[in-house]
C-alpha cells in the first residue's frame, strides 16, 4: 500500500500541514523539523505524487463543516461557497450545526472522523483547540473558518472583526451620535470580543462619547427584539441614540422592537448598524447598515486551502498562505441615515 503524506505525518510526528510545508516551503519550518520529516520520507518511501491518489483511495470523498447557527444566513453562505469549491474537485461537503454547544461540535466532530472525511472546517465555540490539535496530529487536516490564527499549526480564514467593530463605531461617532450601545452575545464568542475591542477604540478616540455593553445570550433576532424591548422601556433621557449590534440577527430582531414601539424612529432617535451584510440586510423595513463579510468567499477559501493543504488541488500547488484574513467593508444605508 502506498504511503501517505498522513504515514509521513505520524511517522515524524507532525501535522500533515507541517509536511506540506517542508514539501513546498521548507523555509517556513524549523531545520529539525525538515530533518525529521525528511528523515521519514527516506525510512517510508514516501512519494510525492502518490499523496493525492492514496488520499482519494482511503478517504471519503467528504469534507466535514461545522458551523456556529445554521440558522444564520451567514454561515449558510459560507457553506454554499465551501460547497462550490469542492465540487470543482468532485468533493462533497458535509453540513453540521454546533449551535454555539461545545457537546454539539465534539458529537459532530467524532462523527466526521467515523465518516473519514478528507478534512474539517470549523467555527470553533471555545477558544480551547485542543480536541482540534488531536484531531489534526491524527490525520485529518483542520482548517478553522471565521477565526484568525496567526498559530502554524493550522491554515484560517476570517475578516478582521477587530477592524469590523472599528468601522461600525466610527461611522456611528461620524454621524454624530454620542451615546452608543453594543449589543452583543457571550464574550466567549471571539468574533463578538473582536468587534466590541474594535468599536471601544473608535468611541474612546471621539470625546464625550460613551458605549454601553449590552450583552445577550445569543446572537438571534429574538435575543435582538428582546434587547430591543429593553431599551424602548427606558426612559428618553436614559437610551442610547445609536446602537451596534454583533451580528444582524440581533440588529433586525432591535429594528422590530424599536419600530414596533411607535414612538421611536431609526434613524432619526436611534440609529443602528449590525455586522455581516446578510442578504435580509437591505430589505428590512428601515434598510440595515452592515459591516460585509465576504461569506460566501470565506467558505470558498476555505476548502481551496484544505485541498492544497492536502495535495489535492487540481492545479497541484500548495497554499500561498495559510492564514487568510479579508477586510471587512462599511454598507451604510437608511437606517444610518444613509
Ligand atoms: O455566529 C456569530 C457571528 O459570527 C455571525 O453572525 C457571523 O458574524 C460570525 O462571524
Amino acid at each position: 500500500m502506498a504511503v501517505s503524506v498522513r504515514d509521513v505525518a505520524a511517522a515524524a510526528s507532525v501535522s500533515v500541514g507541517t509536511v506540506s510545508n517542508v514539501l513546498n516551503r521548507p523555509a517556513k519550518v524549523a531545520p529539525a523539523t525538515v530533518e525529521r520529516v525528511l528523515h521519514a520520507i527516506e525510512q517510508l518511501g514516501f512519494v510525492r505524487n502518490d499523496a493525492a491518489r492514496q488520499l482519494r483511495a482511503g478517504r471519503s470523498r467528504s469534507i466535514g463543516l461545522i458551523v456556529l447557527d445554521v440558522r444564520n444566513p451567514f454561515f449558510t453562505d459560507v457553506a454554499r461557497g465551501a460547497e462550490d469549491r469542492a465540487a470543482e474537485e468532485g468533493m462533497t461537503v458535509l453540513l453540521g450545526n454546533s449551535d454555539e454547544n461545545a457537546s454539539r461540535e465534539g458529537s459532530y466532530l467524532d462523527l466526521f472522523q467515523e465518516q473519514r472525511v478528507n478534512g474539517v472546517l470549523i467555527t470553533p465555540v471555545a477558544e480551547d483547540i485542543t480536541r482540534l490539535e488531536r484531531l489534526q496530529a491524527g490525520g485529518t487536516p483542520v482548517v478553522l473558518v471565521d477565526r484568525h490564527t496567526e498559530d502554524d499549526a493550522f491554515c484560517s480564514v476570517a475578516v478582521d472583526d477587530v477592524e469590523g467593530g472599528h468601522l461600525a463605531g466610527a461611522h456611528l461617532t461620524a454621524i454624530g451620535r454620542r451615546r452608543i450601545a453594543f449589543v452583543g452575545g457571550p464574550p466567549s464568542i471571539r468574533q463578538v470580543a473582536d468587534r466590541l475591542l474594535g468599536a471601544r477604540r473608535a468611541v474612546d478616540a471621539t470625546p464625550g462619547a460613551t458605549l454601553e455593553v449590552i450583552e445577550m445570550t445569543a446572537l438571534t433576532v429574538l435575543e435582538g427584539r428582546r434587547a430591543g424591548e429593553g431599551i424602548v422601556s427606558r426612559a428618553p433621557d436614559d437610551r442610547p441614540d445609536a446602537i451596534f449590534a454583533a451580528n444582524d440577527l440581533l440588529a433586525v430582531g432591535l429594528l422590530q422592537a424599536l419600530v414596533m414601539s411607535g414612538d421611536l424612529r431609526v434613524p432619526d432617535d436611534i440609529a443602528l448598524i449590525g455586522y455581516d451584510d446578510i442578504d435580509f440586510a437591505a430589505a428590512t423595513v428601515v434598510p440595515l447598515s452592515s459591516v460585509r463579510q465576504p461569506a460566501s468567499l470565506i467558505g470558498y477559501t476555505a476548502v481551496d486551502l484544505l485541498l492544497r493543504e492536502l495535495g489535492l488541488a487540481d492545479d497541484g500547488e500548495s497554499a500561498q498562505e495559510r492564514a487568510v484574513l479579508f477586510r471587512p467593508e462599511l454598507v451604510v444605508r437608511e437606517s444610518t441615515g444613509g
